[in-house]
């Protein structure tokens, strides 16, 4: 059976000590109600080694929200992925369309940053998803397609092990928009059977496709009910720990 994930992105919000109380509230609800999928929560990179410290990463998995596409050297104000690897995480997001938009980084940048990633040990949630324009033009599948054939699929098959998909409509993402469980579904499917014609049916039946973009307590039960959705990467419902939990509680 493939894992079911519920992770979070908290961008850039939460400052050091409220990112700390944050997960520490959420750790303390976890510890009291134990989940049934597994949990990550990806913070900014200033949060990574304090919440480390105290994390029981067997029931919550830390993140980071991007690392650099260079290995180590003279790039002023990048943190690379040995770096994060090295404060205790576990995993990293890469390719995030924010940072597609507005970092320009292109499919050549996030398979560099992939590949770094995966060397230092992290396992990668890869976000994929189309805009608006381009899903009025019915190109959703080729968009997504392409996107994983430019950074992800010159993988081993045992490198993709270690990939986790986040497939994030742009026209979803913090717009309140949610893609009806059955418009995820229909993406998810094909995204899998896009994996198993590169890598094989059993890696696809093991690979995580997650949703995002505007994921809450109550959308979450339909759309995970899905039979190729498993689990999601949720932005703004991950910075408060009872609507965290709400969506993790979708998996009971
Ligand atoms: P949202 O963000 O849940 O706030 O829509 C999801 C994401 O961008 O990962």
């Amino acid at each position: 059976m493939r894992k079911k994930i519920v992770a979070g992105n908290w961008k850039m919000n939460m400052n050091l000590q409220e990112g700390i109380d944050l997960a520490k509230e959420l750790q303390e609800m976890l510890t009291a109600e134990k989940p049934n999928c597994d949990v990550v929560i990806c913070t900014p990179f200033i949060h990574l080694a304090s919440i480390a410290q105290f994390l029981n990463q067997d029931l919550i998995g830390l993140g980071a929200e991007n690392c650099a596409d260079k290995d180590k050297g003279a790039y002023t104000g990048e943190v690379s992925a040995e770096m994060v690897k090295s404060t205790g995480a576990k995993y990293v997001i890469i390719g995030h369309s924010e940072r597609r938009e507005y970092y320009h980084e292109t499919p050549e940048i996030l398979k560099e940053k992939v590949l770094l990633a995966l060397q230092k040990g992290l396992k990668v949630i890869f976000c994929i998803g189309e805009s608006l324009a381009e899903r009025e033009a019915g190109k959703q599948n080729e968009v997504v397609k392409a996107e994983l054939e430019g950074s992800v699929f010159n993988l081993t098959a045992e490198e993709f092990r270690n990939i986790v998909i986040a497939y994030e409509p742009i026209w979803a993402i913090g717009t309140g928009k949610t893609a009806t469980a059955e418009q995820a579904e229909e993406i998810h499917a094909y995204i899998r059977s896009t994996v198993a014609e590169r890598y094989g049916n059993e890696v696809a039946e093991q690979t995580s496709i997650l949703y995002g973009g505007s994921c809450k307590a109550s959308n979450a039960p339909e759309l995970f009910a899905k039979p190729d959705i498993d689990g999601g990467l949720i932005g703004g419902a991950s910075l408060k720990a009872a609507d965290f939990k709400g969506i993790i509680d979708a998996w009971k």
